[in-house]
């Protein structure tokens, strides 16, 4: 247990088992396999390049999954800590879900996309919401650039979003909550790293992540139980 003083400025990092009680799968778990796919097999430009049904497919099976889950403890323990902190604390997640915003947080940097956007992958068309879900053998879905409209996701060889803003808010904390992720998808892998030495570290999850070495305290158990439970006193 430890408490949060009015000095300093929290960074939250949220992987894909802070959304497991909600009922997504994570990515590397026992599930993690889509029709003996590994996910880096269709979350790739390459595989938007060679398959593009095959990637809409899984990102329409995503979407349908996540359309009916709903927040967990751990995601409203979020949101009440924001509304404690406000902008000292910035909530960064690779998740692709809309669940951190169900439960009322404000300020979520999505690092790896959204799951419920899309965009065009030949014109500068901004991201727009889309939720619809598209299986063959209806037409790929098309922009009026005549370009193919593409998930609005960080796929494997491409840049995650907003790394600017991202990593001027991990300068600024004291305090490094990493929660629910393996440790080994880059570049969220190092953030602790980046950090290591002048801010408490803290990691939370069932098991220790593959980076469990940065992190000077690691709590074991589900996100949507330690969370709650996590700060004593807060200010
Ligand atoms: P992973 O599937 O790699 O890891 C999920 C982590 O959640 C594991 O370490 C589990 O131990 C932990 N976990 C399981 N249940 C939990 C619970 N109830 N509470 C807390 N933790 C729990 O997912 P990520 O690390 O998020 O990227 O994966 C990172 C990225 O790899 C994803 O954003 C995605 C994926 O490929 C893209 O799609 C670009």
């Amino acid at each position: 247990m430890s408490s949060i003083s009015p000095a300093d400025r929290v960074f939250i990092l949220t992987g894909a088992g802070v959304s497991a009680e909600s009922g997504i799968p994570t990515f590397r778990g026992v599930n993690g396999l889509w029709r003996n796919y590994r996910i880096e097999e269709v979350a790739s430009p390459h595989a938007w390049a060679r398959d593009p049904w095959l990637v809409w497919e899984f990102y329409s099976m995503r979407r349908r999954v996540a359309a009916a889950a709903k927040p967990n403890p751990a995601h409203f323990a979020l949101d009440k800590l924001e509304q404690r902190l406000g902008n000292r604390l910035s909530l960064c997640t690779q998740n692709v879900d809309d669940l951190h915003e169900q439960a009322g947080s404000l300020r979520v940097v999505h690092m790896h996309g959204e799951l419920f956007k899309s965009r065009c992958d030949g014109c500068s068309r901004p991201p727009f919401r889309d939720t619809n879900t598209y299986d063959p053998p209806a037409e790929l879905p098309r922009c009026e650039c005549g370009g193919r409209i593409r998930p609005h996701i960080c796929w494997f060889g491409e840049v995650p979003f907003d790394l600017d803003r991202i990593f001027r808010a991990l300068d600024e904390c004291t305090v490094f909550i990493a929660a629910g992720t393996s440790g080994v998808v880059e570049p969220a892998a190092s953030f602790v790293a980046h950090v290591a030495g002048r801010a408490r570290t803290i990691y939370v999850g069932p098991e220790n992540p593959a980076n469990a070495s940065a992190f000077t305290e690691c709590h074991l158990g589900k996100a949507g139980e330690v969370l709650p439970n996590l700060f004593t006193q807060v200010s």
